[in-house]
This record gives C-alpha cells, structure tokens and sequence, in this order.
C-alpha cells in the first residue's frame, strides 16, 4: 500500500506542476514515505534524512504511518522535518509545500482523516501500468496485539462500489491488464452498494460480489486481492474462485504463528486448526489454489514449544511464498507492555529455522515448475545485462533474458530450471 500512496503522491505533484528529480540531492522538496509496522523502518528514515546534506534542499516532508504516530514528536525527533502529512492527507501535498517554498509557513503538520477526498484525487493517474494496484478499502479494526496499523492507518474504511469500478474501468481501458485489489483487510470489505436488488434491504456489498462485478469488465486477464484475514474468509469467497476465470488461484492469508497459545495472546481470533481447516476446505474447493503467508517469531512469552508449533503447521500449510519477521516492539501496542519479551538472539535462532523449513517449500513448488510455458508479466529488469525479473500468477519470481526491454509486458516462457528463490526461463513469445 505504501508503494501505491508514493505512486499517487508523484502522479499529484506532478500533475500540480512539480517535476521529479531523481537524485535527492538536487531536489528542493524530499519526501520520505514511511512504514511504521516494525522499528527498523523508524531508525532507517533518521538516518536516511541524515544523509541529505544540500544546500539546495528547503523542505524534508515526512508522510505516512511514521509521522502518523509520531504526532508532533517527529520535529523534535528530527529537526530538520518542516512538513509531516499523515497516509489520509497526501493529495493536499502541492498547498503544503507551496506554502513552505513561499515561505508563507514555516512548519506544517496534517494528520487528519480525508479519505474521501483523497480517493476522489487520486483517481487521476499520470502513467497506468500493466499491472495496477486498486484500494478498495483502508484501515483495520482488528487490533492485532502486535500491530500499528489500526492506529495509524486508522479504522475500517470501504470504498464505494461504482468508484472502484469506475476507477478500474478507467485503468483497463488505459492499459492495465492486472488488477490488484488491496487493502489491509480485504475480505471484511463492506462498500456501498450500487444499487439494491428487490428483496433486500442490504445496502452493502461484500468482497465475493465485487470481485465479481470487476471481473465482468471487458480486457482484465489477471484479478488479484489481498491482504486476507484467516477468520474473515468465507466458503463463498473461495468459491468465487471457481466462477471467475481472471481471479488467479494464489492467496496470501497470513498466520504469524502456529501455536494457540500465540495466536490468542496476538488477538488473531482462530486457532491454528481452525486455519489449517480452512486451507483444506480451499483446496477441495479449488484443487490448483496455493497460498503465501506472514510470520512472527518471538512474539513475547513465545516459547521453544510455541515455535515448533509454527514449524508443524508450516509442515502441514505447504505454502508457495512467505514473508517473516522477527517480532518488533511498537510503543502503545498491547504487546510491548507483554510481560517475557524474547531475547533478539532466540528471534534469530527461531527465524533462521523457519526460513530453512519454509524454503523446503518454497523449492518443491520452484521445481514443479520446470518444463511448464507460464504466461510471465515481467516488471523489472534483472542484476545481470539483459536480465529481466517478472511474476507468474503464483506470485513466483521468473528470471528471463530478453535483447530487447520487456518491462510491463506479459510473455510466454518456457521455465528451464529452478533454485530456492527463483526459476529461469526462456522467452517463447
Ligand atoms: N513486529 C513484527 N512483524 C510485524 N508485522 C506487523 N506488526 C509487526 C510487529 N510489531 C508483520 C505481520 C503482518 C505484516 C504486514 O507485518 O506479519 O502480517
Ligand atoms: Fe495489523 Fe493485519 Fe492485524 Fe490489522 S489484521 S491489526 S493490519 S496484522
């Protein structure tokens, strides 16, 4: 979602007039947009903002869930900040910074709640890419008791139905072939209705109708979602994805953990049966899906018991693709006060064997691929001359050699071999 907010801010402020410069160092406004879900992120930016070092810079603005939390503490924290804008004000940016560059004010702080007003802004896109990211709704009422984002991002917000239409139909007609809808918790979307069928009197729709009103749409090839809650996901929404052609057979349903025990202290409201259920409910429903998931070692109190929980449903879950994290301590979340906080050396033990046990995975799945021809949209160029990176609908990481730039096309490929992290393959069309 960050990497969508930072799209539309350089689409805003372009459109407003302001050019991009590449190298900070000659610009006259620099924008950091941050993360505040683990602390590293945090102590990154302060050390970021210590390297611009240029006369030429006259505004350090700092946007997102950072300045969010941080609240007026961020001037202090940072001295040289003079705008902090919070993850609902960014579409004001231009006025802001046109004040400061005029010297009209000196400091300026938004951290209000526009979402409206902001999803009516940035609508308006400069450049629309083969795949483009859709917000379909924003916040989280979950309060996980690790997690910053119901107090940064702020509470449950769905938007309307015939905007997101509107907004993809738009995006397809312009392009995009990849729709991704998104938001911190996409399957308790409620979004108002566009109409209200005889009979009923339900004013909202959910995720499962949507998605299907979406994939109606004439030049959608592939239709995405995520982030899922486990508790949140319905049998109907899995069945959406035997009805929907487009909709790609891939999930990311984060767990954190595999034990009860941490699951009820995290505040996730299922237990790890209840989860694992659900992905076998999945696979009977729809035999090709596969999944990805999030996790959290370390979580206070966790114990050698509790991580090998996690280390036998990660055996029993079989996912494609994860992300882990060591657990982060965030002020005024219910966990910092936690009593038994992990030591940082058990957080690196537990992680490094969670990441072999998920690999294991992660190359079985790598390796099934080998002699397929997948359709790749490829979305960035590789390290090596030539090298090209780009996705299959598994969300696997597909390396290919092209003479030509290929970015933002999909290709056909025939995938020759496959290591932990990626498979390689050649190019047939
Ligand atoms: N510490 C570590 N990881 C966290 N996440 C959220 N909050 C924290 C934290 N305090 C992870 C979760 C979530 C992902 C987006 O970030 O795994 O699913
Ligand atoms: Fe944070 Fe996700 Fe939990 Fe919401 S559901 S509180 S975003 S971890």
């Amino acid at each position: 979602m960050n990497e969508y907010d930072g799209q539309r801010i350089e689409d805003i402020l372009v459109l407003n007039g302001f050019t991009k410069e590449e190298n900070p160092l000659n610009a006259d406004v620099v924008i950091f947009y941050t993360c505040n879900i683990r602390e590293k992120a945090v102590h990154k930016l302060e050390s970021t903002v210590g390297m611009i070092k240029s006369p030429k810079t006259k505004v350090i603005a700092v946007g997102g869930c950072v300045a969010q939390a941080e609240n007026d503490n961020i001037f202090k924290r940072i001295p040289r900040v003079n705008l902090s804008f919070g993850p609902s004000t960014y579409h004001r940016l231009p006025e802001y910074l046109n004040d400061l560059l005029s010297n009209k004010k000196k400091k300026i702080i938004d951290l209000n709640n526009y979402r409206l007003e902001k999803f009516d802004i940035v609508k308006r896109r400069r450049k629309i890419t083969t795949s483009a990211y859709v917000a379909i709704q924003e916040g989280c009422d979950n309060f996980c008791t690790y997690c910053v984002v119901p107090y940064t991002r702020g509470r449950e917000y769905s938007r309307p139905v015939i905007d997101i239409i509107t907004e993809v139909k738009y995006l397809v007609s312009n392009g995009a072939k990849e729709i991704v809808l998104g938001g911190q918790n996409v399957n308790s979307y409620h979004g108002e209705a566009p109409y209200i069928t005889i009979g009923s009197n339900r004013r909202t729709w959910r995720i499962e109708e949507l998605i299907k009103a979406i994939a109606s749409i004439d030049g959608i090839k592939r239709l995405r979602y995520l982030t899922s809650h486990p508790k949140d996901f319905t049998i109907d929404l899995m069945k959406v994805h035997n009805e929907v052609p487009s909709l790609v057979p891939f999930v990311h349903i984060p767990v954190q953990s595999g034990s009860d025990r941490i699951l009820k202290l995290m505040n996730r409201n299922h237990t790890a049966k209840e989860y694992l259920d659900k992905l076998k409910m999945f696979r009977d429903i729809c035999p090709d899906i596969q999944f990805s998931s999030d996790f959290i070692v370390g979580f206070p109190s966790e114990t050698e018991e509790d991580f090998n929980d996690t280390l036998t449903l990660v055996e029993k879950a079989k996912y494609t693709l994860s992300f882990y994290f060591k657990y982060s301590m965030r002020p005024n979340t219910p966990a910092a006060n936690m009593p038994n906080q992990v030591d940082e050396k058990i957080k690196d033990e537990r992680l490094s064997k969670l990441i072999n046990a998920l690999l294991k995975d992660q190359v079985y799945y790598n390796n099934k691929l080998v002699g397929k021809t997948q359709e790749i949209l490829i979305t960035k160029k590789g390290k090596k001359e030539n090298q090209y990176i780009g996705k299959n609908i598994y969300m696997q990481s597909v390396i290919i050699n092209s003479d030509e730039n290929i970015i933002d096309q999909f290709k056909t490929v025939l995938i020759e071999s496959a290591d932990e992290n990626c498979v390689f393959g050649r190019l047939l069309s």
